[in-house]
């Protein structure tokens, strides 16, 4: 599978009528998994990546519900880039992917479902280690 069937951009319902939007996910159903735990990023700027990281658990949406960013995705081999920019549309990240977030506009509000609590222990910062882990790593043993 490639990396866009692997990370699906999703469309949420959108129920806005005269009286304002109103966009609704609900855990399981427009997202694949139990929603666990909420955080959203604001206040970055076109200056800042953040991400950085691959998940060794945990399953993501992210949504911009204000503003845009961008989000490369790669498995070390492939990369694609996901310009969020619409509070209806999400992309879904499986575990084992390494994403970086990007391009925040000023009023950029990006927020985060995740399918497991906090465990700082399942994530990898480091890329080299990434790599490594995935069975990437560059590192060629003569024999
Ligand atoms: P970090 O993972 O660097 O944010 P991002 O990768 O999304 O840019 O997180 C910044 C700090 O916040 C880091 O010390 C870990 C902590 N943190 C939590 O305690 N709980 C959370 O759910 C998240 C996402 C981060």
């Amino acid at each position: 599978m490639d990396l866009k069937e692997l990370c699906p951009v999703l469309r949420f319902a959108d129920l806005g009528d005269e009286r304002g939007k109103l966009v609704v996910i609900e855990g399981g159903e427009a997202v694949p998994f139990e929603i666990k735990r909420v955080f959203y990023i604001y206040g970055s700027d076109a200056t800042v990546v953040r991400g950085q990281h691959a998940n060794r658990e945990s399953q993501f949406v992210l949504t911009n519900v204000a503003g845009k960013s961008k989000v490369r995705i790669t498995d070390g081999t492939e990369d694609i880039i996901i310009e969020l920019d619409k509070p209806m549309m999400g992309v879904y990240i499986p575990p084992m992917l390494w994403k970086d977030m990007y391009d925040f506009s000023s009023d950029s509000v990006l927020l985060v479902l995740a399918s497991t609590h906090y465990d700082g222990s399942e994530y990898i910062r480091d890329y080299d280690e990434y790599l490594k882990e995935i069975g990437k790593n560059m590192t060629y043993i003569s024999g």
